[in-house]
Protein backbone atom coordinates (compact mmCIF):
# COMPACT_ATOMS: atom_id res chain seq x y z
CA UNK A 1 0.00 0.00 0.00
CA UNK A 2 1.56 3.45 -1.17
CA UNK A 3 0.38 6.95 -1.35
CA UNK A 4 2.36 9.20 -4.39
CA UNK A 5 1.46 12.67 -4.26
CA UNK A 6 3.08 16.50 -5.36
CA UNK A 7 4.74 17.80 -2.58
CA UNK A 8 1.62 20.48 -1.84
CA UNK A 9 -0.80 17.04 -0.79
CA UNK A 10 1.69 16.44 2.30
CA UNK A 11 -1.57 18.15 4.09
CA UNK A 12 -3.39 15.25 2.80
CA UNK A 13 -0.83 12.66 3.53
CA UNK A 14 -1.93 11.38 6.86
CA UNK A 15 -5.84 11.14 5.75
CA UNK A 16 -4.65 8.88 2.29
CA UNK A 17 -2.78 6.64 4.70
CA UNK A 18 -5.20 6.42 7.17
CA UNK A 19 -7.71 4.90 4.82
CA UNK A 20 -5.41 2.60 3.05
CA UNK A 21 -4.67 1.45 7.04
CA UNK A 22 -8.41 0.97 8.01
CA UNK A 23 -8.75 -0.99 4.08
CA UNK A 24 -10.71 1.35 2.28
CA UNK A 25 -9.97 1.53 -1.29
CA UNK A 26 -7.29 3.77 -3.28
CA UNK A 27 -10.20 5.67 -4.67
CA UNK A 28 -11.39 7.11 -1.19
CA UNK A 29 -7.31 7.60 -0.09
CA UNK A 30 -7.13 10.11 -2.70
CA UNK A 31 -10.40 12.09 -2.16
CA UNK A 32 -9.17 12.11 1.35
CA UNK A 33 -5.93 13.40 0.68
CA UNK A 34 -6.73 15.97 -2.45
CA UNK A 35 -10.20 16.88 -0.22
CA UNK A 36 -7.21 18.20 2.74
CA UNK A 37 -5.32 20.14 0.14
CA UNK A 38 -8.16 21.61 -1.73
CA UNK A 39 -9.73 23.05 1.89
CA UNK A 40 -5.92 25.10 2.13
CA UNK A 41 -6.28 28.72 1.70
CA UNK A 42 -2.47 28.61 1.72
CA UNK A 43 -2.11 26.63 -1.46
CA UNK A 44 -3.15 29.11 -4.38
CA UNK A 45 -3.18 26.52 -7.01
CA UNK A 46 -6.13 24.10 -5.78
CA UNK A 47 -9.60 24.63 -4.38
CA UNK A 48 -10.37 27.84 -1.65
CA UNK A 49 -8.15 29.99 -1.60
CA UNK A 50 -7.01 29.53 -5.43
CA UNK A 51 -6.05 31.77 -7.69
CA UNK A 52 -8.52 33.38 -10.36
CA UNK A 53 -8.86 33.79 -14.17
CA UNK A 54 -8.12 36.68 -16.11
CA UNK A 55 -11.59 38.59 -14.62
CA UNK A 56 -11.60 37.08 -11.01
CA UNK A 57 -13.44 33.88 -11.17
CA UNK A 58 -12.06 31.14 -9.34
CA UNK A 59 -12.66 28.49 -11.87
CA UNK A 60 -11.86 24.84 -10.49
CA UNK A 61 -11.07 21.31 -12.63
CA UNK A 62 -10.47 18.05 -11.54
CA UNK A 63 -10.45 14.10 -12.21
CA UNK A 64 -9.88 10.93 -10.76
CA UNK A 65 -9.77 7.69 -12.59
CA UNK A 66 -10.01 3.95 -11.05
CA UNK A 67 -7.35 1.64 -12.18
CA UNK A 68 -9.38 -1.59 -11.57
CA UNK A 69 -12.06 -0.25 -14.18
CA UNK A 70 -10.62 2.19 -16.34
CA UNK A 71 -14.08 4.67 -14.89
CA UNK A 72 -13.41 8.19 -14.31
CA UNK A 73 -14.89 10.92 -13.49
CA UNK A 74 -13.82 14.83 -13.63
CA UNK A 75 -15.33 18.61 -13.62
CA UNK A 76 -13.68 21.23 -15.52
CA UNK A 77 -14.21 25.14 -14.96
CA UNK A 78 -16.53 24.86 -11.96
CA UNK A 79 -17.08 27.84 -9.71
CA UNK A 80 -18.18 27.74 -6.07
CA UNK A 81 -17.69 24.37 -4.66
CA UNK A 82 -14.23 23.83 -3.30
CA UNK A 83 -14.13 19.49 -3.24
CA UNK A 84 -14.32 19.65 -6.91
CA UNK A 85 -12.66 15.93 -6.34
CA UNK A 86 -15.48 14.73 -4.38
CA UNK A 87 -18.01 15.99 -7.68
CA UNK A 88 -15.52 14.70 -9.78
CA UNK A 89 -15.76 11.43 -8.09
CA UNK A 90 -19.92 11.22 -7.84
CA UNK A 91 -19.51 11.93 -11.73
CA UNK A 92 -17.53 8.54 -11.92
CA UNK A 93 -20.16 6.79 -9.46
CA UNK A 94 -23.47 7.77 -10.49
CA UNK A 95 -23.38 9.01 -13.77
CA UNK A 96 -22.88 7.82 -17.53
CA UNK A 97 -20.72 10.15 -18.33
CA UNK A 98 -16.96 11.05 -17.81
CA UNK A 99 -16.66 15.12 -17.61
CA UNK A 100 -19.22 17.45 -16.60
CA UNK A 101 -18.39 21.67 -17.07
CA UNK A 102 -19.69 24.79 -15.79
CA UNK A 103 -22.70 25.13 -15.01
CA UNK A 104 -23.69 21.65 -15.36
CA UNK A 105 -20.83 20.81 -13.00
CA UNK A 106 -22.27 23.48 -10.84
CA UNK A 107 -25.66 22.20 -10.86
CA UNK A 108 -24.65 18.72 -10.14
CA UNK A 109 -22.75 19.96 -7.01
CA UNK A 110 -25.74 20.90 -5.89
CA UNK A 111 -27.98 17.90 -6.48
CA UNK A 112 -25.00 16.19 -4.06
CA UNK A 113 -26.34 18.42 -1.55
CA UNK A 114 -22.82 20.57 -1.60
CA UNK A 115 -23.09 24.07 -0.50
CA UNK A 116 -22.12 26.98 -2.98
CA UNK A 117 -19.58 29.39 -1.46
CA UNK A 118 -17.06 32.35 -2.62
CA UNK A 119 -14.10 30.77 -2.79
CA UNK A 120 -11.87 33.56 -3.78
CA UNK A 121 -10.20 34.85 -0.73
CA UNK A 122 -9.13 38.42 0.42
CA UNK A 123 -5.33 37.31 0.26
CA UNK A 124 -6.09 35.15 -3.65
CA UNK A 125 -8.00 38.37 -4.75
CA UNK A 126 -5.57 41.09 -3.50
CA UNK A 127 -2.60 39.10 -5.48
CA UNK A 128 -4.79 38.90 -8.42
CA UNK A 129 -5.29 42.74 -8.71
CA UNK A 130 -1.69 43.22 -7.57
CA UNK A 131 -0.32 41.34 -10.16
CA UNK A 132 -3.15 42.48 -13.09
CA UNK A 133 -2.28 46.43 -12.23
CA UNK A 134 1.49 45.56 -13.22
CA UNK A 135 0.33 44.82 -16.51
CA UNK A 136 -2.53 46.72 -17.70
CA UNK A 137 -3.90 50.49 -17.62
CA UNK A 138 -6.69 51.20 -14.82
CA UNK A 139 -9.23 51.70 -17.26
CA UNK A 140 -8.62 48.13 -18.80
CA UNK A 141 -8.53 46.99 -15.69
CA UNK A 142 -11.70 48.20 -14.81
CA UNK A 143 -13.63 46.52 -18.01
CA UNK A 144 -11.90 43.34 -17.81
CA UNK A 145 -15.75 42.02 -17.44
CA UNK A 146 -16.96 44.70 -19.83
CA UNK A 147 -16.39 43.86 -24.08
CA UNK A 148 -12.69 44.53 -24.26
CA UNK A 149 -10.84 41.74 -26.34
CA UNK A 150 -8.80 39.79 -23.64
CA UNK A 151 -6.53 38.15 -25.87
CA UNK A 152 -3.25 40.50 -25.43
CA UNK A 153 -3.73 40.83 -21.95
CA UNK A 154 -4.26 37.08 -20.78
CA UNK A 155 -0.54 36.86 -22.53
CA UNK A 156 1.32 39.99 -20.83
CA UNK A 157 -0.18 38.86 -17.24
CA UNK A 158 0.03 34.78 -17.25
CA UNK A 159 3.18 34.37 -15.68
CA UNK A 160 4.99 30.99 -17.36
CA UNK A 161 6.82 30.24 -14.38
CA UNK A 162 4.68 30.90 -10.99
CA UNK A 163 1.03 31.37 -12.21
CA UNK A 164 0.48 27.27 -12.25
CA UNK A 165 0.22 24.91 -9.84
CA UNK A 166 -2.29 21.84 -9.15
CA UNK A 167 -2.46 18.65 -6.92
CA UNK A 168 -1.76 14.57 -7.60
CA UNK A 169 -2.42 12.05 -6.11
CA UNK A 170 -1.54 8.37 -6.69
CA UNK A 171 -3.10 5.19 -4.21
CA UNK A 172 -2.64 1.60 -4.13
CA UNK A 173 -4.18 -0.44 -1.77
CA UNK A 174 -4.03 -3.42 -0.04
CA UNK A 175 -6.01 -5.62 -2.81
CA UNK A 176 -3.44 -4.18 -5.15
CA UNK A 177 -5.98 -1.82 -7.07
CA UNK A 178 -4.83 1.95 -8.08
CA UNK A 179 -6.31 4.88 -8.37
CA UNK A 180 -5.49 8.58 -9.71
CA UNK A 181 -6.62 11.83 -8.91
CA UNK A 182 -5.86 15.40 -10.05
CA UNK A 183 -7.21 18.43 -8.81
CA UNK A 184 -6.54 22.72 -9.76
CA UNK A 185 -7.54 26.21 -9.72
CA UNK A 186 -5.54 25.33 -12.73
CA UNK A 187 -3.74 28.56 -14.30
CA UNK A 188 -3.95 32.04 -12.76
CA UNK A 189 -5.18 35.09 -14.53
CA UNK A 190 -6.00 32.39 -17.46
CA UNK A 191 -8.83 33.45 -20.14
CA UNK A 192 -12.26 32.90 -18.82
CA UNK A 193 -12.98 28.82 -19.72
CA UNK A 194 -9.36 27.67 -19.82
CA UNK A 195 -9.53 24.44 -18.89
CA UNK A 196 -6.12 22.56 -18.47
CA UNK A 197 -4.83 18.93 -18.16
CA UNK A 198 -6.14 17.95 -15.11
CA UNK A 199 -9.77 17.28 -16.24
CA UNK A 200 -8.61 15.83 -19.23
CA UNK A 201 -8.45 12.17 -18.78
CA UNK A 202 -4.87 10.87 -20.33
CA UNK A 203 -3.42 14.16 -20.59
CA UNK A 204 -3.15 15.10 -16.64
CA UNK A 205 -4.78 11.67 -15.10
CA UNK A 206 -4.74 7.84 -16.31
CA UNK A 207 -4.97 4.92 -13.95
CA UNK A 208 -4.81 0.88 -15.23
CA UNK A 209 -4.46 -1.48 -12.25
CA UNK A 210 -2.37 -3.82 -14.85
CA UNK A 211 0.15 -1.24 -15.59
CA UNK A 212 -0.12 1.55 -13.00
CA UNK A 213 -0.96 5.46 -12.65
CA UNK A 214 0.58 8.92 -13.60
CA UNK A 215 -0.59 12.51 -13.47
CA UNK A 216 0.92 16.01 -14.22
CA UNK A 217 1.53 19.30 -12.76
CA UNK A 218 2.37 22.15 -14.59
CA UNK A 219 1.90 23.19 -17.94
CA UNK A 220 -1.27 22.00 -18.85
CA UNK A 221 -1.73 22.86 -22.87
CA UNK A 222 1.12 20.41 -23.11
CA UNK A 223 0.01 17.45 -21.46
CA UNK A 224 -3.25 17.73 -23.15
CA UNK A 225 -1.06 17.87 -26.52
CA UNK A 226 1.44 15.49 -25.67
CA UNK A 227 -1.44 12.93 -23.91
CA UNK A 228 1.42 12.57 -21.02
CA UNK A 229 -0.36 10.72 -18.05
CA UNK A 230 -1.89 7.69 -20.81
CA UNK A 231 2.14 7.56 -22.58
CA UNK A 232 3.59 6.67 -19.62
CA UNK A 233 1.07 3.96 -18.97
CA UNK A 234 1.21 2.97 -22.21
CA UNK A 235 4.51 2.81 -22.11
CA UNK A 236 4.66 0.80 -19.18
CA UNK A 237 2.11 -1.76 -21.46
CA UNK A 238 5.06 -1.78 -23.78
CA UNK A 239 7.58 -3.09 -21.31
CA UNK A 240 9.55 -0.57 -20.61
CA UNK A 241 10.10 0.47 -16.51
CA UNK A 242 8.50 3.07 -14.76
CA UNK A 243 12.35 5.73 -15.49
CA UNK A 244 12.11 4.74 -19.04
CA UNK A 245 8.67 5.17 -19.19
CA UNK A 246 8.48 8.55 -17.35
CA UNK A 247 11.68 9.72 -19.41
CA UNK A 248 10.03 8.66 -22.57
CA UNK A 249 7.24 10.74 -21.81
CA UNK A 250 9.64 13.99 -20.78
CA UNK A 251 11.27 13.30 -24.88
CA UNK A 252 8.03 13.61 -25.94
CA UNK A 253 7.02 16.77 -24.32
CA UNK A 254 10.62 18.21 -25.10
CA UNK A 255 9.95 17.47 -28.95
CA UNK A 256 7.00 19.58 -29.01
CA UNK A 257 6.96 22.61 -31.66
CA UNK A 258 4.46 26.07 -31.11
CA UNK A 259 5.59 28.89 -29.85
CA UNK A 260 4.33 28.31 -25.83
CA UNK A 261 6.32 25.64 -23.95
CA UNK A 262 6.80 26.22 -20.23
CA UNK A 263 7.64 23.61 -17.30
CA UNK A 264 5.74 19.90 -16.59
CA UNK A 265 6.41 17.41 -13.68
CA UNK A 266 5.30 14.04 -13.21
CA UNK A 267 4.51 11.73 -10.57
CA UNK A 268 3.76 7.97 -11.12
CA UNK A 269 3.54 4.21 -9.49
CA UNK A 270 3.86 1.36 -11.43
CA UNK A 271 2.06 -1.58 -10.67
CA UNK A 272 4.82 -3.61 -8.34
CA UNK A 273 3.81 -0.32 -5.86
CA UNK A 274 7.36 1.74 -7.43
CA UNK A 275 7.00 5.66 -7.38
CA UNK A 276 8.96 8.07 -9.86
CA UNK A 277 8.82 11.69 -9.90
CA UNK A 278 10.00 13.67 -12.97
CA UNK A 279 10.63 17.66 -13.29
CA UNK A 280 11.64 19.99 -16.12
CA UNK A 281 12.90 22.05 -12.70
CA UNK A 282 15.69 21.27 -11.11
CA UNK A 283 15.90 20.04 -7.58
CA UNK A 284 11.65 19.48 -7.56
CA UNK A 285 10.23 16.97 -5.42
CA UNK A 286 7.75 14.90 -4.97
CA UNK A 287 6.60 12.68 -1.70
CA UNK A 288 5.29 9.07 -1.23
CA UNK A 289 4.53 7.29 1.84
CA UNK A 290 4.04 3.33 2.27
CA UNK A 291 1.60 2.56 4.44
CA UNK A 292 3.91 1.11 6.86
CA UNK A 293 6.27 3.75 7.06
CA UNK A 294 5.50 6.62 9.78
CA UNK A 295 6.19 9.91 7.66
CA UNK A 296 6.13 10.44 4.21
CA UNK A 297 9.58 10.76 2.42
CA UNK A 298 10.34 14.00 0.23
CA UNK A 299 12.34 12.67 -3.37
CA UNK A 300 14.25 14.84 -5.60
CA UNK A 301 11.91 14.43 -9.17
CA UNK A 302 14.69 13.11 -12.01
CA UNK A 303 15.20 16.30 -13.79
CA UNK A 304 14.81 16.77 -17.38
CA UNK A 305 15.29 20.01 -19.03
CA UNK A 306 12.76 21.09 -21.48
CA UNK A 307 12.92 24.32 -23.68
CA UNK A 308 10.89 26.86 -22.58
CA UNK A 309 8.99 29.80 -25.12
CA UNK A 310 6.83 32.34 -24.52
CA UNK A 311 6.55 34.06 -27.93
CA UNK A 312 3.37 36.28 -28.83
N1 LIG B 1 -1.66 21.49 -14.74
C1 LIG B 1 -2.76 22.29 -14.40
C2 LIG B 1 -3.19 23.19 -15.44
O1 LIG B 1 -2.45 23.46 -16.40
O2 LIG B 1 -4.29 23.69 -15.34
Amino acid sequence: MIIVASTNGLIGMPAAVAVLRAGGTAVAAVEAGIRLVEANPDDHSVGYGGYPNIVGDLELDASIMDGRTLETGAVAAMKGYTHAISVARQVMETLPHVLLVGEGAERFAAEMGLVREDLLTDAARATWEQRLRQDMPADVFANLRGDIPLRDWVRLATDPERARGTVNFIAQDAHGDIACGVSTSGWAWSYPGRVGDSPIIGAGNYADNRYGAAACTGMGEMAIRAGTARSIVLYLKMGMSLTEACAEAMRDLRDLGGRFLSVMNLVALDKAGNPAGFSSIPDKTYIYQRADMEAPVEATRTHVPLPARWQG
